[in-house]
């Protein structure tokens, strides 16, 4: 495992459209493993594959719980309902947080590293984990978003 540079705004780089992955090999169990470790090293709780430079559809999320990581690969938002705003921040937008308005339930299918399908639930912090980190892979960022920014 190693850690990768986090592309930080205003890099343009952020704004790609990510690619769908068509195979999962070693380059991609790595990728996966390079993002969690990054992610974990700068205390994210989410981060998606733009991020670390590879416009790829991957995510990795960080439940609040102590639960294992999620790991999605090609994720889709196959339903959401309700509505929540809370507050948030982004490994590629330092120094910034701001309130977004989400949905308050969602279910998102997506591959697991073994390239199983699974469908996800999430609901709260978690569901606004899933949003944001999907928003990434369509080169949307929490602050187009937000109803308001600050400066932390
Ligand atoms: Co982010």
């Amino acid at each position: 495992m190693a850690l990768r540079k986090i592309v930080q705004e205003p890099s343009e780089f952020l704004r790609k459209i990510s690619r769908p992955v068509e195979k999962i090999d070693q380059r991609l169990l790595d990728l996966l493993d390079d993002m969690a470790e990054t992610m974990i090293h700068n205390e994210g709780l989410g981060i998606a594959a733009v991020q670390v430079g590879v416009l790829k559809r991957v995510v990795v999320i960080r439940p609040r719980e102590e639960a294992p990581l999620i790991e999605l690969i090609n994720p889709v938002m196959v339903d959401s309902s309700g509505e929540q705003v809370q507050n948030e921040g982004c490994l590629s937008v330092p120094g910034r947080r701001g309130t977004v308005r989400r949905p308050k339930k969602v279910r998102v299918r997506a591959q697991d590293r073994f390239g199983k399908e699974q469908l996800y639930e999430a609901t709260g912090y978690l569901a606004v984990a899933f949003c944001h980190e999907l928003d990434h892979l369509d080169g949307v960022l929490f602050t187009d978003k937000a109803l308001e920014l600050e400066n932390e």
